[in-house]
């Protein structure tokens, strides 16, 4: 990698294997060799937050929340999609166009996916105990705080992180199938514990109101198997690994044939 040469220009001096400077702050042939100090130069999504934000930004650096398309015209002042070419540009002093294109599709999907199914739905359901006063505002006096925080902050960022940064086991193991494990084992029964509890305690309109939020989420298509089962998607999983790998391939989960 070249790392004891005066210049450490990436493919002028060095084009073996990034570093974090490579991608976030170095110079490369095709910028001019130009190094930032700012890496939100070259990033499109903020994943630190409990839900992903596009980073569409003005002159102060700070997210466009407009959503009238006129009004975002005139304040973005940097946008996201200039800010991911800007790293495009790194990766393609060592990738393909259609490899770098295909690793944000496959990022996009990610982020997606965890704001949809269990970020939006999560904050959904924190914010409807909070108003209907099942929770109070004091932070982690109640369990299903902490729960939230470990969904979003600790498994969420990894999940996120793991798929921004090209780490399958991150996105996975340690990512998205500790969201699901949180939200479907700990932050649904939390929610309906506190419900039950609102509705013994003479609170009925408020229970009423959160277990609305909660029914409705879990009506959705995506999380529609929690509660009624999924034996014909796993049957149509099964007939299509059938399909592709032949008549051993994989037994349904209830079998044990799943596994790390
Ligand atoms: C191969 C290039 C590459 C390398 C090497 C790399 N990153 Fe990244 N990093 C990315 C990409 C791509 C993203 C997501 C950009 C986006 O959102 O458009 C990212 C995102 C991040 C974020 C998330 C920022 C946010 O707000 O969500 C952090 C933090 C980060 N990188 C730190 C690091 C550190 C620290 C290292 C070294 C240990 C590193 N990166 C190495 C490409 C790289
Ligand atoms: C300095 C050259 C260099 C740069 C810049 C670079 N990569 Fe790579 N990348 C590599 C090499 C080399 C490998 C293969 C590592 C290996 O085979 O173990 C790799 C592997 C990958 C992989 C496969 C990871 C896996 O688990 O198999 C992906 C995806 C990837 N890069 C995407 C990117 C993206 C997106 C960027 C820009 C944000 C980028 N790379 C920037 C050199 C680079």
């Amino acid at each position: 990698m070249n790392l004891d040469a005066d210049s450490w220009v990436l493919g002028a001096d060095y084009a073996a294997a990034p570093t974090c400077a490579t991608c976030h702050m170095s110079g490369h042939s095709k910028n001019g060799g130009r190094v930032t100090h700012d890496p939100g130069e070259r990033i499109s999504w903020t994943n630190r937050p409990p839900v992903s934000r596009v980073m569409d930004t003005d002159a102060e650096h700070r997210i466009v929340t407009a959503s009238d398309p006129a009004e975002r015209g005139v304040l973005i002042h940097d946008s996201a999609d200039s800010k991911r070419s800007r790293m495009k540009n790194v990766c393609s002093n060592c990738h393909t166009p259609a490899y770098i294109d295909a690793f944000y599709v496959q990022y996009d999907d990610l982020v997606v996916l965890y704001n949809e199914k269990f970020a939006k739905p999560g904050q959904a359901i924190m914010e409807a105990l909070l108003r209907e006063g099942l929770r109070t505002p004091t932070q982690f006096d109640d369990e299903i705080e902490w729960t939230w925080f470990y969904l979003w902050h600790h498994e969420g960022r990894r999940a996120r992180h793991g798929a921004s940064m090209m780490a399958p086991d991150y996105t996975h193991w340690h990512g998205m199938y500790e969201v699901a494990e949180r939200f479907y084992m700990e932050l649904i029964p939390q929610a309906r514990e506190m419900i039950a509890h609102g509705a013994q305690s003479g609170h009925d309109a408020a229970a009423a109101h959160v277990g609305d939020v909660v029914d409705s989420i879990l009506a959705r298509p995506e999380h529609k198997w929690f509660s009624e089962g999924a034996a014909e998607q796993a049957e149509r999983i099964q007939q299509e690994m059938q399909r592709r790998y032949g008549p051993a391939a994989a037994p349904l989960p209830e079998t044990g044939g799943t596994t790390r």
